[in-house]
């Protein structure tokens, strides 16, 4: 096989995930087995079953990836792993996998930022990117606004104070009781509701920082339902999931157009689970364009977690020479970028 072959492996929550992505940006192969039936009936990912779901998938779907991709470990030239943030358990196994890899087929070891590795999903999908760039992080369990002028040095302009924005989406999905994971059912349901109906907070909007908090906002929620229940009144769920969601969209927006403003810049990425929310795109698309500035996302599949963006990853890190780990290397759950 040709190429510059990267085997990329995920397990930093509910999603086992290998890939093979040929020259840091052609995905050979993709393979991501979702546990989200498991978590389900708990309502959120319950970090003992992850675990243990891990180890039971991770050699399959590192099979998989390979056969899919058409070749076989000694073809391979690079590891790349997540290593944080994350749930431990589900990071250790990831790490063993690839660990266990690296030795036996004497490859190198590069150890990813699962955070990272969202901001590189929009490297496979639009290819021609080149910094500088403002990218907005937003999954279940980070909302990261940042800047960067090159690869690999990231300037934080601010992150969430409490909840994730997914967090949120999750969490209001629960008490809604309209599904899990909450963001792709609120998504659906929003699209037939009035996003003015209901009156909701947009914390920090005003305030002079990139700052997000969405705690706030998911009791206001609550609030609500439950004063609609004590007066024995139905809820209007697709009014809600449309104001809440533009709640969100609303607070996201304004944050990223004024960083844009602040560092004058022409494009912004967006990354996460929930950068594939159909409302987010299109608000902030609107929003840029005016400004004529260009947004890009990630295709759908590369959108929530998945290896090909830990691969992409990994391989960027090699050529700059970062991040080269020992077979020593430890899971870091709460890693920061
Ligand atoms: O990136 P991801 O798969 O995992 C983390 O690293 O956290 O993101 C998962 C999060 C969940 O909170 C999920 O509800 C949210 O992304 N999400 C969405 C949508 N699709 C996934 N949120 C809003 N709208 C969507 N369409
Ligand atoms: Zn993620």
């Amino acid at each position: 096989k040709e190429g510059f072959l990267t085997l990329g492996i995920e397990s930093s929550c509910d999603e086992t995930s290998a890939a093979v992505i040929k020259d840091g940006k052609e995905v050979l192969s993709n393979i991501v087995a979702s546990q989200i039936d498991w978590h389900r009936k708990f309502g959120g990912v319950v970090p003992e079953i992850a675990s243990r779901k891990h180890v039971e998938l991770i050699n399959p779907v590192i099979q998989e990836a390979l056969e899919e991709a058409g070749v076989s470990y000694s073809d391979l030239n690079l590891v790349a792993v997540t290593y944080g943030p994350g749930l431990v358990g589900g990071l250790l196994v990831g790490i063993a996998g690839a660990k266990a890899i690296a030795y036996a087929h004497e490859l190198p070891l590069v150890a990813v930022n699962h955070i990272e590795g969202h901001i590189y999903s929009n490297f496979i999908s639009h290819p021609e990117l080149e910094p500088p760039l403002v990218c907005l992080t937003v999954s279940g369990g980070h909302t990261d606004l940042l800047y960067f002028e090159e690869l690999g040095e990231y300037e934080i302009l601010g992150r969430t104070k409490d909840d994730a924005a997914g967090e949120a989406f999750d969490k209001v999905a629960r008490v809604m009781e309209i599904g899990y994971p909450g963001g792709p059912a609120i998504d659906k349901l929003a699209k037939t509701g009035d996003l003015e109906a209901i009156e909701l907070p947009r914390p920090l909007i005003y305030d002079d920082n990139y700052d997000f908090s969405f705690s706030g906002l998911k009791t206001a929620v609550l609030n609500y339902i439950n004063q609609k229940q004590q007066k024995g009144e139905d809820i209007p769920k697709a009014d809600l999931a449309a104001s809440f969601q533009q709640a969100v969209v609303d607070v996201l927006t304004s944050k990223v157009v004024k960083a844009v403003k602040a560092k004058e810049i022409g494009q912004v990425l967006l990354s996460g689970g929930v950068s594939a929310n159909s409302h987010l795109r299109s608000v902030l698309a609107a929003e840029l364009k005016q400004l004529g500035v260009k947004l890009y996302y990630p295709q759908p599949k590369l959108c929530t977690d998945n290896a090909a963006m830990i691969a992409t990853a990994g391989y960027f890190k090699w050529k700059l020479k970062q991040q080269i780990a020992p077979y020593a290397l430890n899971a870091d759950p709460g890693l920061r970028l």
